[in-house]
Order: C-alpha cells, then sequence, then structure tokens
C-alpha cells in the first residue's frame, strides 16, 4: 500500500479538493483508495454528505482506541474502489491530549500498517495546522503532496510545510520525497503567472510542471456533494496531475 499525505500548513489551498480528485482518479483507475479525513473541520467528510452529528465513526477512534481497524471505520462511498473514513469534532481536542501522551505520533501509522492488505493506496487529508494529526500523517506517508495556491502569499505556507518535512524526515530516518501542485490558478492575474513561473523555477522537478486552474464546477461538486462527479477544465488537470504523480513514483514503489 502507498501512502500518500496531502498537506500544507495554510488553509483553503485546495488539500481538500485534491485529496478527493486523486483519491477518485486512483479508484477509477481500478484502485482500491481508502481516503482518511484527518481535519477537524471535516470538509472532505461534508463533500461526502456525511453529517458531523451524530458524531460518525472515523479517524478519531484511530487514536482513542489503539486495537480499532481502519477496516471497520472506512464506508464505501457512491465511486466503486473509494472507500472513506470521516472526521469526528472530537479530533479538535486531540492536540491537547497528544502533549500528554507519549507514542500517540505513530497511531496512525500503526493502523494503516495493519490494514494494508486492504488497499493499494490510502490517502490522507490534513488540517492546516503543524499538530499531532499532522505529525502522524507525515510520519506515516510514503509521500507528501503539497497543493499550493498560486498566489503571493501562499509561498509562506509552501516554505513552512517543507520545512516541517525536512523535520519529520530527520526524525523518522526515512526519505519523505514530496511533490508540490500548483493549485487555483488564474491565468488573468499578474500575481498568478508571476508566482507559477517562481514556482517552476524554485522547485524545479519537484514541482507539477502545470497547474490546476480556477474552475467553479470543482467548488461546485465539492459543496454539492459527489453526486456531481466534478467534469471540466480542473477536473481534466486533476487526471493530469495524477498520472504526473504516478509516473514521478518509482516503479517498484507503486501498488499492485
Ligand atoms: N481549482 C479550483 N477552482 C475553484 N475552486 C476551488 C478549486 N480548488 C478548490 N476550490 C475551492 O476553494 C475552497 C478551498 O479548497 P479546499 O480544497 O477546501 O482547500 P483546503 O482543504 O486546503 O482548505 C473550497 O471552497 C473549494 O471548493
Ligand atoms: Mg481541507
Amino acid at each position: 500500500m502507498q501512502i500518500w499525505a496531502i498537506a500544507n500548513q495554510k488553509g483553503g489551498v485546495g488539500k481538500t479538493t485534491t485529496s478527493l480528485c486523486l483519491a477518485r482518479g486512483l479508484a477509477v483507475m481500478g484502485h482500491r483508495v481508502l481516503l482518511m479525513d484527518l481535519d477537524p473541520h471535516a470538509s472532505l467528510t461534508r463533500a461526502f454528505g456525511i453529517p458531523a452529528d451524530p458524531a460518525p465513526a472515523g479517524t478519531h477512534d484511530v487514536f482513542s482506541n489503539t486495537s480499532v481497524e481502519l477496516t471497520t471505520l472506512s464506508r464505501q462511498t457512491e465511486i466503486d474502489g473509494l472507500l472513506m473514513v470521516a472526521a469526528q469534532p472530537a479530533l479538535a481536542t486531540l492536540e491537547r491530549r497528544g502533549a500528554t501522551q507519549p507514542g500517540l505520533g505513530l497511531s496512525l501509522s500503526r493502523a494503516l500498517h495493519t490494514a494494508q492488505d486492504h488497499y493499494d493506496y490510502a490517502l490522507l487529508d490534513c488540517p492546516p495546522t503543524l499538530g499531532l494529526l499532522m505529525v502522524n500523517a507525515l510520519a506515516a506517508a510514503d509521500r507528501l503532496i503539497v497543493p499550493t495556491q498560486t498566489d503571493p502569499l501562499a509561498m509562506h505556507g509552501l516554505t513552512d510545510m517543507l520545512r516541517t518535512a525536512d523535520m519529520v524526515e530527520r526524525s523518522r530516518r526515512r526519505p519523505l520525497p514530496r511533490h508540490i501542485l500548483p493549485t487555483l490558478y488564474d491565468r488573468r492575474t499578474r500575481a498568478g503567472v508571476n508566482t507559477l513561473d517562481q514556482l517552476h523555477e524554485r522547485f524545479r522537478g519537484v514541482v507539477w510542471p502545470k497547474a490546476v486552474p480556477m474552475d467553479t464546477r470543482l467548488r461546485d461538486a465539492m459543496a454539492l456533494t459527489t453526486a456531481t462527479a466534478p467534469t471540466g477544465r480542473g477536473a481534466d488537470a486533476y487526471h493530469s496531475a495524477l498520472n504526473w504523480l504516478l509516473n514521478a513514483i518509482p516503479a517498484q514503489q507503486k501498488a499492485a
């Protein structure tokens, strides 16, 4: 099983949209995909039409019950081959518990390890904060995918994220390859064009050489739940980004 963390220490950069579009793309290719919502804001969970109240079984259970199996927490989605684990509001309290409970940083790695025969890919939609949930995701991940809004301010979020990735890499003593996906690109603005140029220049080889354009159909598809699987320029861009990511992974590491 390949584990991809989709993370950026900035909110609103397209993490959740990227997680959903890549997971859907992998499932459509015929892979068994587990998509986990690690964000207490639960946007991904809502995109699947799962209500927050009463709290669904989900990601929080991985931390509160060490013997819980991901296969019992995951639910089938309307997309064949795509299972998802919902986020519960209680996730927001985890960060505080984390400080007093040693070992919690590897809870997710352990749960994923136990479930590895059931899925080809696990995609982790991370919160925008550097806390216990993000650390768990980065500790477990084989790849880090950083959606980066093509906006000058978003460069800071990217730099912080890459610094965090370096830190986690040092502590886990295993490389954490990273891939930057420029998102929310508006080619009509000078700021958008300049930022994309800068990204491509500074992070050559690590950054996808294209960008996901602004596309209201993508926004609508997220807001109206997946009943309307997105079509259009944004969805096409994610298809192409997925192919780039798969080609960037050495063949021996690809999931079956
Ligand atoms: N390419 C895009 N075009 C238009 N809207 C987008 C695009 N990508 C994301 N959005 C919208 O932008 C907002 C933030 O995206 P989201 O994926 O939730 O970001 P994050 O998870 O980083 O907070 C959401 O309303 C989402 O629907
Ligand atoms: Mg999100």
